[in-house]
């Protein structure tokens, strides 16, 4: 019957299914067919990897009652105009919602739908193998030895710098940052220091974090990692004046968001050796132009943002941000919901 658990579940399996394969889609609920009966949702799929183009979501999301979207998507006040006064809920498939503007949804009543938890396992394990493979220079010495530059056994040869006894920093305490180092902490670190906006002890006591301000994390950690949310107050807060202070045989690793750094000043500190190398899985703009000048360095390793890209957790992004937004149709609490 409408409403039961088990017809629930075959919605979020149908929606799941859809979800799993196209990664960069929208679902349009048109308010002309939507009545409070289950079986009677219609919804409007882009059926395409690539990001829906903009007059294309302007024109669908018309008389809409609920949006699910992707990061591609600018949900901004001419998206939210275009919908009309139907639109009850929005779901991002995403934990970040630096692509929300969150002033136009609240004043309009817009509920908000995320992704936070599901995603925290995968970040965290891609963010440590990115960590590696910039310290442990993994892309230049598989290059190396593919073409030729593999000689005798040299003594200083493609060396790094390793995790054991080690300080690592944490921009950004948050559920990924907490991951970040639970997965860190095997390979013998000797300390976790990070800042956020204040101390936020009952997630550094899980990994004996010691809270520090913004200057000492840049001029203590042998690693540091940017863990934040994107918003006006971290927007580019990862520039010359931190990588200034920071140790020169150090590595700066971001998996948050590429608008938290500064890429000038970035691109200038390691081609300087004022840093020792960078890890960044998003960039600004993405794609990153395969002309960027941070693409000549040997000592930056650029991941096309993928993070979160494993089966499993893409799957339980897809599951969340469909149940989301049915939720949030229905009038009820959703799984996860932003609060506003
Ligand atoms: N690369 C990817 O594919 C990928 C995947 C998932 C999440 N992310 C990014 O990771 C971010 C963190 O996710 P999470 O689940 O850990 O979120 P979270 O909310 O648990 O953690 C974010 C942390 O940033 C802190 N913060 C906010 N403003 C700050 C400031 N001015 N200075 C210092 N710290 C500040 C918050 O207080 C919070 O502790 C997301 O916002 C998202 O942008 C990226």
């Amino acid at each position: 019957p409408p409403g039961s658990t088990l017809f629930n579940l075959q919605v979020s399996q149908y929606f799941c299914f859809f979800l799993y394969f196209t990664l960069s889609l929208f679902f349009l609920f048109s308010p002309s067919f939507f009545i409070p009966t289950f079986l009677r949702v219609q919804f409007e799929l882009w059926d395409s990897d690539d990001p829906v183009p903009r007059q294309e979501l302007l024109k669908k999301v018309r008389g809409c009652d609920g949006l699910l979207c992707v990061l591609t998507e600018k949900i901004d006040a001419e998206v939210l105009d275009a919908a009309g006064p139907n639109l009850k809920v929005l779901s991002t498939m995403s934990v970040g919602f630096d692509h929300l503007s969150l002033d136009e949804l609240k004043k309009r009543g817009i509920r908000i739908g995320y992704t936070p938890e599901v995603l925290t396992d995968a970040v965290a394990e891609l963010t440590v193998a990115l960590l590696l493979a910039t310290s442990r220079r993994l892309i230049e010495a598989t290059h190396e030895a593919k073409t030729g530059g593999w000689g005798t056994w040299r003594t200083l040869w493609l060396c790094g710098h390793e995790l054991a006894d080690s300080t690592v920093g944490i921009l950004g305490l948050g559920r990924i940052g907490v991951a970040i180092a639970e997965r860190l902490k095997p390979f013998k670190v000797k300390k976790f220091i990070y800042t956020d906006v204040e101390p936020r002890p009952e997630l550094a006591e899980m990994i004996q974090a010691e809270y520090v301000s913004m200057d000492e994390l840049a001029r203590r950690s042998d690693f540091l990692a940017a863990c934040c949310a994107l918003t006006p107050e971290t927007q580019g807060i990862c520039n010359k004046k931190l990588f200034s202070k920071m140790k020169s045989t150090s590595i700066f690793i971001n998996t948050s968001r590429g608008g938290v750094v500064n890429q000038e000043d970035l691109y200038e500190a390691l081609s300087t050796g004022r840093i020792a190398g960078a890890g960044l899985d998003v960039t600004v703009p993405e794609p990153l132009p395969t002309n960027h000048p941070l693409f000549t360095l040997k000592n930056c390793v650029i991941l096309p943002h993928i993070a979160s890209a494993s089966y499993t957790t893409r799957n339980a992004m897809s599951a969340l941000a469909a149940n989301n937004l049915l939720a949030g149709l229905r009038g009820e609490p959703m799984p996860k919901e932003l609060p506003l």
